[in-house]
């Protein structure tokens, strides 16, 4: 067993990585008590939310994003980057899949990690299994500035795509149904609102998640 900060430190993740995967684990934290789930459930949720985004490194342009390198610097992570893309391949999803399945994780944790993202909103929604929208859903609520409410989050892939064929838009804004259904869904029989979950209400929770262990 060992705690996912020490995870982290392992395999060098980013800190703002790491800081958005504990983000995302909090948002996930918030609604599964909201609801009447298993403890069992709620960690392998948690769990998931901590690792949905470890390979995320490989994909990384690292020199258009400054704000992501302090305090190491541009060629300690370029560096760090090509030994990845070696270790790992250039899929950075297939990359956090074989680090999920490295630290021992139980196939349930991998199949919530491979939900994560937002081009599988609409399986998640059709498949109903709310463990799976609960991960995706609190992954589209933290930006790379903190919590943020879905709509926002939605309308800033919307502009990712207006230059995109038409197709792309189309299948975009099925997304985006999607993802507003998979709210709608949660919340249902949720004990808060979807306007509860701030970046206020999640900091108290950030200290306890980086004791959160890891079996191997
Ligand atoms: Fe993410």
């Amino acid at each position: 067993m060992s705690r996912i900060e020490e995870i982290y430190e392992t395999y060098d993740i980013m800190p703002t990585l790491r800081e958005h995967m504990y983000r995302v684990a909090a948002v996930a934290s918030v609604i599964c008590d909201s609801l009447s789930l298993s403890s069992k459930e709620k960690q392998e949720i948690v769990i998931a939310c901590l690792l949905h985004d470890m390979g995320n490194l490989i994909k990384f342009r690292l020199g258009d994003l400054p704000q992501l390198l302090a305090p190491k610097g541009l060629i300690y992570w370029q560096s760090i980057q090509e030994v990845w893309k070696q270790k790992y391949g250039t899929d950075e999803h297939l990359a956090t899949r074989k680090i999920a399945e490295e630290l021992g994780v139980s196939d349930r944790i991998l199949m919530l990690v491979d939900s994560i993202g937002f081009p599988n909103g609409k399986r998640n929604l059709l498949e109903a299994d709310i463990s799976k929208m609960i991960a995706g859903y609190a992954d589209m609520r933290v930006s790379p500035y903190g919590v943020r409410p879905l709509l926002d989050r939605l309308d800033d892939l919307q502009k990712r795509y207006k230059d995109k064929s038409n197709n792309e838009k189309e299948s975009q804004q099925e997304l985006i149904i999607a993802f507003t259904g998979i709210e709608k869904y949660i919340f249902a029989n949720a004990s808060i609102s979807p306007e509860m979950i701030t970046e206020e209400a999640i900091t108290v929770l950030l200290p306890e998640l980086k004791s959160v262990t890891i079996a191997s």
